[in-house]
């Protein structure tokens, strides 16, 4: 409960279902935020000009999910909490600093495979405010490439390589952590909705 706290020290006009609201926003915002960060370090691996190109589109899409996010946050009369046990940092803590461009790669479709699901289950719940439909359906709309062109760089590095299986097995591996660090943090959500 120390974020929600938190949300209540900054503005303790905020009813307790909005600071719910805007801690969840702000793991979604910390998310995408840290999840850029996978991208600049296949920015310094990828270098043939097709990848950069994607990169920057695909790093400008995961900064402008972070603002939209944001943006939400501020319409609820908040600003962004500080997040330092969310999605990525948990899965780094487990998975290490990859530095093999394939295994970058798999990291990155686990991790955007996981940003869908996410988005497309908070979009099938009763009474998700319009707003926050709007930001999900825009957010989910991206994901999708984001997760194809990774996976197709990555099983062609694989395949280039020699070994096309090592793709698979890196994917195996971080979705094992994935389920992992996403249990505990359902987990961690349903303490503060108390269902
Ligand atoms: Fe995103
Ligand atoms: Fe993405």
């Amino acid at each position: 409960m120390e974020a929600l706290d938190h949300i209540g020290t900054v503005r303790d006009d905020v009813d307790p279902a909005t600071a719910r609201e805007i801690l969840v926003y702000s793991y979604y915002r910390d998310a995408e935020m840290r999840g850029s960060n996978l991208l600049y370090r296949l920015l310094r691996v990828l270098e043939d000009a097709e990848s950069q190109v994607n990169l920057s589109e695909h790093l400008a899409d995961e900064t402008r999910h972070a603002w939209l996010w944001t943006e939400r946050i501020r319409e609820l009369g908040g600003t962004p909490v500080k997040i330092e046990d969310g999605y990525q940092v948990r899965i780094g803590k487990r998975a290490g600093r990859p530095r093999r461009p394939l295994e970058l790669l798999a990291l990155t479709v686990v991790v955007e495979q996981r940003a869908l699901l996410r988005y497309q289950e908070h979009l099938k719940r009763d009474d998700v405010p319009e707003r926050t439909r709007e930001v999900l359906r825009q957010v989910t709309k991206d994901e999708g490439w984001h997760v194809d062109w990774i996976r197709q760089e990555g099983r062609k590095l694989a395949k280039e390589a020699g070994t096309p299986e090592r793709f698979d097995e890196a994917l195996a591996r971080f979705r094992a952590i994935d389920r992992e660090v996403f249990a505990e943090l359902e987990e961690k959500e349903r303490s503060w909705f108390g269902a």
